[in-house]
């Protein structure tokens, strides 16, 4: 089977399709994207992802003119086109292609609108729920407005490839506070010793994790013990459980920080029921 992308209206061979050289995204960044988990081939949490798109896109001034309806059929369409049953299904919207100056170009062309799926190797990923992850902590480098879904991800991408060095998985940044902001590509979690279990409020610091308000409803349903606040290295290293929330993820067991072990390094308890049953709670689309 070839692999379909979309781009601009068309569904394209994946070796065939590409974008304009000088397209904003490549040569700026100037582009927002979504992932979203493909599960049991429907797409989770689509209502949420395409208010943080909207929101992205709002804020950047980046005009698209493909309502919400045809985007979720897009999205439904490179999925199913793909035959993606479990796996993520990307969404990226840049300014498009303009002669290369930094403002923004006058008049302003269409949008560069493009959708890839892929399938991920789920037991890749239980394996790695099982064992649980280790991860390292490092000063967020990052600029103040992190609410904004931007491809600008080269921050990450470093961090990303200084946690494998190490034989992590995964960095959780720092503030100049000593307080931890979230993961390269994650929302960060700690379980207090009195089971209370802590993320940092939403702010321009952080992006506004889909995974995240989504287990939020899954704790408040459940009637967990829940505070939004910000938590240090320390709080981090001695809390009794651990764990990471992403779209590619979901729910992600933390066994191991900066080298020193959460609770009993195995993956906690309260993490694997967040787990298990995650998708009792996420919409599905
Ligand atoms: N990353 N924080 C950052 C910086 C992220 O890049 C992500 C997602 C998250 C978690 O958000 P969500 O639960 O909506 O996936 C938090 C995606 C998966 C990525 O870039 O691949």
């Amino acid at each position: 089977m070839t692999r379909q992308v979309y781009v601009n209206g068309r569904y394209l061979p994946y070796h065939q399709a590409g974008v304009h050289v000088e397209d904003r995204g490549f040569q700026f960044a100037d582009a927002v994207y979504e992932v979203c988990e493909v599960h049991n081939s429907q797409i989770i949490d689509f209502p949420r992802h395409l208010a943080r798109l909207r929101h992205s896109l709002d804020e950047l001034d980046i005009v698209l003119s493909v309502g919400d309806g045809a985007l979720r059929h897009i999205m439904r369409e490179t999925v199913r086109r793909n035959r993606v049953r479990f796996g993520s299904v990307y969404l990226q919207v840049s300014r498009g292609k303009a002669k290369r100056d930094f403002p923004f170009p006058t008049p302003q062309g269409p949008a560069t609108l493009v959708c890839l799926a892929r399938a991920s190797q789920p037991e890749r990923i239980a394996a790695l729920a099982a064992t649980g992850i280790s991860i390292i902590t490092e000063p967020d480098p990052r600029w103040q407005r992190c609410d904004i879904k931007t491809v600008m991800l080269l921050p990450a991408v470093l961090a990303k490839q200084r946690a494998m060095t190490a034989g992590a998985h995964e960095v959780w940044f720092v503030d100049n506070d000593g307080q931890v902001t979230e993961g390269a590509s994650s929302t960060a979690w700690i379980v207090a010793s009195d089971k209370t279990v802590i993320t940092r409020p939403l702010s321009q610091r952080i992006l506004p994790g889909v995974t995240r308000a989504t287990v939020l409803d899954q704790l408040n349903a459940d009637g967990f013990s829940l505070q939004e606040r910000a938590f240090s290295v320390a709080d981090a290293e001695t809390a009794r459980e651990a764990f990471q929330t992403s779209a590619s993820g979901t729910v992600l067991p933390v066994v191991k920080i900066n080298g020193r072990a959460i609770g009993d390094g195995v993956p906690g308890p309260l993490t694997l029921t967040l787990r298990q049953r995650f998708h009792k709670y996420a919409a599905v689309t």
